[in-house]
């Protein structure tokens, strides 16, 4: 048995039916949690991920809910209840991109893009703190009271035209993450975030689908390879251990070097 330092604890991943949240769901199973796979439409997908998990003697179950919905957000979390008893680490992951140029930009656009990737952390996250503090710390599975993981991106710092609205909610998640961390830590809460660069999911399917678009994509990752949601699920399994139990407020870039201006390597 691989190393578990996440035994015993109850998590949930939000968005969790493909690509980074089901890499990340993966990974923190195989650490030792018991993990709710949270999706919105596919059911199909989120019970493969479950599979994955029990087929490698892990702990899993999948809850349906639109994280940007309260009332079927508070479900999940009463569902979750449920079935585990408590919540110690919650990943708020689903996000997702509509991207306009921004003079096309409908305000349907932009509201669902800032309602999933950023009210939904606010929604998970309060329902999250509250059972956190309600439950109060087990020092046998793990120094901190709880732990939360916001999946933002190189997107939080890097300007993206054409994306308006998904640049605006990640930057909203780094400080949203951050002024939570500062407001839950002398509960022992930790809050971070993992910042992924281009991670090969269906989300950027057309930036590497293609040799020209991953040729294109390569010149902006100094390492020199596209990311794995493996890559992804390291660094969750991380944040949510007490390997990193002094760590609060920050943001973990996991993005082979997309946020070092590679352009300037030569130019400048
Ligand atoms: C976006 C991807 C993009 C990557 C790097 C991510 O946050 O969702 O579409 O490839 O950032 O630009």
């Amino acid at each position: 048995m691989s190393y578990q330092p996440l035994q015993g604890q109850k998590a949930l991943v939000t968005g969790a039916s493909s690509g980074i949240g089901a890499g990340v769901a993966v990974a923190l199973a195989a650490a030792g949690a018991e993990v709710v796979v949270n999706y919105a439409s596919s059911v199909a997908g989120a019970e493969k991920v479950v599979d994955e998990i029990q087929a490698a003697g892990g702990k899993a179950l999948a809850l349906k809910a639109d994280v940007s919905n309260e009332v079927e957000v508070a479900a999940m979390f009463s569902a979750m209840f449920a079935a585990c008893g408590t919540i110690d680490i919650l990943v708020n992951n689903a996000g997702l991109q509509q991207d306009a140029l921004f003079e096309d930009m409908t305000l349907a656009q932009w509201n669902r893009v800032i309602g999933v990737n950023l009210t939904g952390m606010f929604l998970c996250s309060q329902l999250a703190v509250r059972e956190m503090r309600r439950r109060g710390p087990d020092p046998a599975l793990s120094k901190a009271t709880g732990k939360i993981i916001c999946m933002s991106s190189v997107h939080e710092i890097i300007p993206w035209a054409g994306h308006v609205n998904y640049a605006a909610s990640k930057g909203g998640v780094k400080l949203f993450m951050q002024s939570l961390a500062q407001e839950v830590a002398p509960h022992r809460i930790r809050v971070n975030s993992v910042g992924p660069g281009a991670i090969q999911t269906p989300i950027n399917r057309a930036a590497w689908d293609t040799p020209e678009a991953l040729q294109a994509l390569l010149k902006l990752i100094p390492y020199g390879r596209i990311g794995s949601p493996e890559d992804i699920g390291k660094a969750a399994v991380w944040l949510a251990s007490d390997d990193a139990d002094y760590v609060t407020g920050q943001t973990i870039f996991v993005d082979g070097g997309m946020t070092l201006y590679p352009e300037f390597a030569d130019g400048g």
